[in-house]
């Protein structure tokens, strides 16, 4: 069965790795991240965005995720990633989700507090894990779009505040990373996220780590980031192995033959990113 990712995290914050934490959209992705987790003995995180679940249905998603589940010898949870919406957030915790995000880094720091306070009693009472977010991550997913300008840092006081008011589970502090590729190198914080560690005791999660050079994540990861997700690059591997089947054969039906190719892809993809998280043979 899909498990929480709380004691998943938990155990990777103390020993000192992190997680990959993989947004699939299709079976073929989310099988591949199954095998890479199973082939590297590999803790997982499933994860799937709101613009997902519309797309497929949060029961699909849960349906294929505990099928995964049930026949892996690794632990996975299902996250929801990034939601504002209380209501999808419950329709995905009654479909299976073994931890969300809820995601109210755009309202003010009091409204942020209160809105996930109210998830983290609503998924606590079923054992699901609450991911929130403090500052802005920026850069575009899904259909979050934050401007460079509006990207905030988090600030570590806030955060300790911000953990004790809300009892979330799990942090996403802004720390100068953002979603999708980046120009040129991150300008990540270091001494902030060290700072943010210091204060804060639970799992934290490095947003937008597509592009994140593996020095830069290894350092996140030694500083308290038990979490990586990663998303766009996973995207670009799977859709580009496919071009290459119809750049050689643009007469080709089946969906096996493109599809396979990007299975491996993607599964070659996702053991680098655990690679670089510290991850395998911690299953
Ligand atoms: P990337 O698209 O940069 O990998 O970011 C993923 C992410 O943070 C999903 O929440
Ligand atoms: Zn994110
Ligand atoms: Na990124």
């Amino acid at each position: 069965t899909l498990v929480s990712s709380t004691p998943l995290l938990a155990k990777a914050r103390a020993e000192g790795y992190c997680i990959g934490a993989f947004n699939v959209h299709t079976l073929e992705m989310l099988q591949a991240v199954v095998e890479a987790a199973e082939e590297t003995r590999s803790p997982l995180i499933i994860q799937s965005t709101v613009g997902t679940v519309k797309h497929l249905g949060a029961d699909y998603i849960a349906a294929a995720a505990t099928i995964a589940a049930n026949r892996s010898s690794v632990p996975i949870a299902l996250h929801l990633d990034h939601c504002s919406d209380f209501g999808i957030i419950m329709q995905c915790i009654r479909a299976g989700y073994t931890s969300v995000m809820i995601d109210a880094s755009h309202e003010p720091f009091d409204r942020n507090v209160a809105e996930t306070r109210k998830v983290v009693e609503a998924a606590s009472a079923v054992g699901v894990n609450v991911e929130a977010e403090l500052g802005r991550v920026g850069g575009v997913e899904d259909d979050i779009i934050v401007d460079e300008r509006d990207a905030l840092l988090a600030d570590p006081d806030e955060c300790a505040r911000f953990v004790e008011m809300t009892g979330v589970h799990t942090l996403a502090p802004a720390i100068g990373t953002a979603h999708g590729i980046y120009k040129g190198e991150p300008n990540i914080d270091f001494d902030r996220i060290g700072r943010i560690a210091s204060k804060v005791s639970i799992p934290l999660v490095l947003h937008g780590g597509s592009g994140i050079p593996e020095a830069q994540v290894r350092k996140a990861v030694s500083l308290g980031m038990s979490k990586m997700n990663v998303a766009t690059e996973l995207r670009i591997v799977f859709s580009d192995a496919i071009k290459r089947v119809f750049a050689d054969n643009p007469e080709e039906n089946d969906p096996r033959k493109y599809m396979v190719p990007a299975k491996l892809a993607l599964r070659a993809a996702a053991i680098e990113k655990m690679r670089l998280c510290g991850s395998i043979g911690k299953a």
